[in-house]
């Protein structure tokens, strides 16, 4: 056994995308030591990937805008299952962490009065979107970082978790490896915050970076954590299909809420066609009035681009299916006919300039090929909604990686207000805890040689998988068996396959030593793909019924028995166990705002 680097901290933040970032922040202010991992290097997080804006009801664009409108807003793109306690807190603490923001350096656009701009996005009542352009998660993340270099906690860049150290119930640090080195590290803290963000790459087509593999998500259930709504996955309508050049990359919701719509091959506006009951009161019905919106007629309702991401996914999914698709198989995202090039490129640069020189592509010019691609998970780690702390002692969470907050489908722009008022909230409850505890516990030398063994198994010569194609394999099944549209049938070939992909899992080989080894962190990934493809799955499987992002195709409508439910999963003697649980009805103060 070789001796480990250990580093201690009060409380370790793992993951710095915006979420990580704020809870240190915060950490850091209530006066303890805070260590701050990321796998990859600093800034460099999906945050970025939410580019058109944070939602918060600062009414700067509408003053009929407030938090109870956003709640009802968040709760109604949800499809009911949220958890409401974390929207209520949700939405009263947003706007004050984005001013908050602004004060620590943000750049927000203005309106002609000097106000935080705010625009259009699907799913809110009222323009609630604070942006900086199209490039609002980046801004986010800057800001954060600049402000946070500054309070005092350490950075561990380029540094991979593999799990959690857990003594006596508690989680009391963690265990991983320096990417460039491969030497392992031991964090002891006594607490925990998981900031991970999603997992994004267990589906072939993603908006997600190579960083989103559900780390957290399986760090906490080998942990003993509970996950709660994993069947929850959001696809994105609009990934770029075309060029190959830039094919998957996100087409920010903000080109659809400066205006952007849909056609299909027949040149035809189609999203008319697909406007649900729910939202038909709120949507407009003719391009007549969809026009008179976007010349900023307060009276006309909103176009039907703007209805709730699983809507418009499942409507282009539809379209192609119909042969109505583009040539490649997805839709055409048309802004160049609605706003004229100075605009598209002071509101949409990044959009404009990225496609321009990474796909010889003009946007103020030429429509946009888009397609679904997987973008977020709303399941996630179940939290307690006032502190952010598991059902495990020591752990909290924040972030995409933490679930509840939007139930079957989140709206866009919510998430960067979760990581800011999540993440915070983490901060801080996880400094309480760490300073009611005396000294964090130590490790027992069994249990790292045991992490140290499970880390390295790999290298095993006797070992025959290669990860690549495992994780190839994996990614298919997914795209197959538990993508957009699911069937009993499929799933349960799915979790087949997944069987036969952990037995494939628990055989992968890397060649070569640990200094900088790309196959060797493929190859644990992969443990944490698998884990939180198992529990998409079977939670899958176990919901019958359509709602959100889950869409079964054997069972289309949404149940009453299934609103009022949410499923957990957990580890029960090695075995991934599946429950539903009623969730506490919501007080009539907040029912009726719905
Ligand atoms: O389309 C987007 O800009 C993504 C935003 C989000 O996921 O919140």
């Amino acid at each position: 056994m070789e001796s480990y680097e250990v580093k201690e901290h009060d409380v370790l933040v793992i993951g710095a995308g915006g979420a990580g970032l704020r809870a240190a922040i915060e950490a850091s202010a209530q006066g303890v030591s805070v260590g701050l991992v990321c796998k990859s290097l600093l800034g460099k997080a999906h945050t970025v990937m939410a580019e058109g804006g944070m939602a918060a009801s600062l009414s700067n664009a509408d003053p009929r805008d407030n938090w109870e409108v956003h709640f009802r807003d968040t709760i109604r793109g949800g499809k009911h299952i949220n958890n409401w306690q974390m929207v209520e807190i949700f939405c009263q603490e947003a706007a004050d962490r984005v001013s908050e923001l602004e004060e620590w350096g943000a750049l927000f656009d203005r309106t002609k009065e000097g106000l935080i701009a705010q625009r259009n996005f699907g799913g809110h009542r009222y323009p609630r979107l604070a942006h900086v352009g199209d490039r609002t998660g980046l801004e986010l993340i800057r800001t954060l970082q600049n402000y946070g270099i500054h309070q005092g906690f350490e950075v561990y860049m380029e540094c991979c978790v593999v799990e959690l150290i857990k003594e006596k119930d508690q989680v009391c640090g963690a265990f991983g490896f320096w990417r460039e080195s491969g030497q392992f590290i031991v964090f002891k803290a006594k607490s925990v915050v998981l900031a991970t963000g999603g997992l994004g790459k267990v589906y072939r087509v993603t908006s997600n970076s190579w960083e989103g593999t559900g780390d957290g998500h399986a760090l906490a259930y080998r942990a003993g954590a509970e996950l709660v709504d994993m069947e929850f996955v959001q696809f994105h309508p609009t990934g770029m299909v075309w060029p190959p050049s830039v094919q998957g990359i996100l087409v920010t919701e903000g080109v659809r809420g400066e205006g952007g719509i849909l056609k299909n091959s027949d040149g035809k506006r189609f999203m008319f066609e697909y406007i649900p009951d729910a939202f038909a009161a709120e949507t407009s019905d003719s391009e007549e009035e969809a026009s008179r919106w976007l010349k900023g007629d307060p009276e006309a309702r909103r176009p039907p681009e703007l209805l709730t991401r699983d809507v418009v996914a499942k409507a282009i999914r539809s379209e192609r299916i119909a042969g109505r698709g583009s040539p490649h198989g997805g839709a055409f995202l048309d802004i160049a006919s609605q706003r004229d090039a100075e605009y598209i490129k002071k509101k949409l640069p990044s959009m404009y300039h990225q496609f321009m020189k990474l796909g010889n592509l003009d946007i103020t010019s030429t429509p946009m090929e888009v397609g679904p691609t997987c973008h977020y998970v709303m399941g996630g780690v179940r939290v307690e909604p006032e502190t952010a702390m598991t059902t495990v002692k020591g752990l909290f969470a924040a972030g995409e990686v933490a679930g509840g907050l939007h139930g079957a489908n989140r709206l866009g722009g919510n998430s960067l207000t979760d990581l800011l008022v999540f993440g915070a909230r983490a901060g801080f409850h996880s400094a309480k805890y760490s300073k009611e505890i005396a000294e964090a516990l130590n490790p027992s030398e069994d249990l790292l040689k045991k992490m140290e063994r499970f880390s390295l198994e790999p290298f095993d010569p006797e070992r025959t998988e290669n990860p690549y194609s495992v994780m190839a394999d994996l990614q298919e099944t997914m795209e197959i068996n538990a993508g957009i549209v699911r069937t009993k049938d499929e799933m349960e070939k799915g979790l087949e396959l997944l069987q036969d992909l952990k037995n494939r899992g628990e055989k992968v080989r890397v060649e070569g030593n640990r200094q900088y080894n790309p196959a060797w962190h493929y190859a644990l990934d992969l443990k944490n793909l698998l884990c939180v493809a198992e529990a998409i799955t079977l939670a899958a499987l176990n919901r019958e019924e359509s709602r959100g992002g889950h869409t079964r195709e054997d069972f289309p409508e949404s149940s009453e028995y299934f609103q009022n439910v949410n499923s957990f999963i957990s580890d029960k003697e090695g075995s991934m166990f599946i429950e539903n649980r009623e969730r506490e009805p919501m007080p009539e103060h907040l029912e009726k705002l719905l």
